[in-house]
């Protein structure tokens, strides 16, 4: 199992994962990696290329969060976005559950009942990369950022969501404007859906699915997007079930097996540091990674273990709470139920 603390709030979540992991008992083996900003300023290197091949070598990547306000964006893009391409986790799976009625910002009891999972296509679209900057830094400045949507890409992100749905998928893509992305996306759809009858199949536009999702997150199973979409709709889930502190995520390749497990959250400069970020995000992406790693029953323990910890405000500020990042982490340890 490697393990990448990162930087700011990602160094004190992790190590809260890794008690949690060690506690269930399941034997996991850990090795960890300094991919850091401070590493990157002393160096200048920010993945070298021998922590790569350690990485890439890993069934799992426990991941806390990179980015530092010392460096500019692009480090951050380069570390996690080079993880996803060259690794080609192409499924980014966040849930979103929510655990404690008082943690929504909703008011009817009814769209309380929130339980979706946001697949989220993880190595295409405009993250890529592809574009320029033609005239740059002059009023004629032109900068064009490529969308870029693949056959191979979007039929495996379907498949994968039908795969994972209970009841319903919901497709979202904005082709109403954007009609060649959007034209792939629709043709795909309609090859893919009909083949899963089992499943109920919708579609969204981009802008009502982020409405609906406020008005009655209830309605949403999986909901299965681009790149872009699903970041965005990714963190309005979170802020339904709490915010960004307790989401969790999983980078998966499902060809392969491997995965990133990351909390949705970022290294949060402001808040880093403090002993206050909630380790529970976190906590859980170890717990999809149990999940992932075919370890059913610990996946489930450490899932039960953190809601009893957030029912008995035995948890972070962010959540209700008074504890400390490591009391919270000491909490959940607490409530593991013998796996
Ligand atoms: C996320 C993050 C990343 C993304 C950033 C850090 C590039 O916001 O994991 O959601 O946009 O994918
Ligand atoms: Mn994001």
């Amino acid at each position: 199992m490697a393990v990448v603390p990162g930087d700011g709030a990602g160094k004190e979540v992790v190590p809260e994962a890794v008690k949690v992991l060690r506690a269930v008992g399941a034997g996991l083996e850990f090795e960890e990696y300094d991919i850091s900003a401070d590493r990157y300023l002393a160096t200048g290197v920010s993945l070298d290329e021998d922590t790569f091949a350690d990485l890439r070598g890993a069934d799992a990547i426990l991941f806390g969060a990179v980015g530092d306000p010392r460096v500019d964006e692009h480090y951050a893009a380069g570390i996690l976005l080079r993880i996803r391409f060259e690794m080609d986790l192409w499924a980014n799976l966040r849930p979103a559950r929510l655990y404690d009625a008082r943690l929504s910002p909703l008011r009817d009891e009814k769209a309380r009942e929130v339980d979706l999972l946001v697949v989220r296509e993880n190595t295409e679209g405009v993250y890529i990369g592809a574009g320029g900057r033609f005239k740059k830094d002059t009023p004629d400045e032109v900068a064009i950022q490529e969308d870029v949507n693949t056959y191979k890409g979007v039929n495996r992100i379907l498949e994968d969501a039908f795969r994972r749905a209970r009841r319903e998928v919901c497709m979202v893509d904005k082709s109403n404007a954007m009609g060649f992305a959007g034209g792939l996306w629709q043709s795909r759809w309609k090859a893919v859906a009909p083949a899963h009858p089992e499943v109920r199949a919708r579609h969204l536009y981009s802008d009502a699915c982020a409405m609906e999702l406020v008005r009655d997150p209830s309605q949403f199973d999986v909901i299965v997007t681009g790149n872009l979409f699903g970041d965005l709709l990714s963190d309005l889930s979170a802020q339904l079930i709490g915010g960004m502190g307790i989401a969790p995520s999983a980078n998966l390749n499902p060809d392969t097996g491997q995965g990133l497990f990351e909390p949705v959250h970022g290294s949060a400069p402001k808040l880093a540091g403090r002993g206050i970020v909630n380790p529970v995000g976190a906590i859980l992406s170890a717990g999809m990674m149990l999940s992932q790693l075919g370890l059913e029953d610990e996946a489930k323990a450490v899932e039960d273990a953190v809601v009893a910890t957030i029912r008995d405000r035995r948890c972070t500020a962010d959540i209700g709470g008074e504890l400390s990042t490591s009391a919270a982490g000491d909490a959940v340890v607490r409530n593991l139920k013998g796996v």
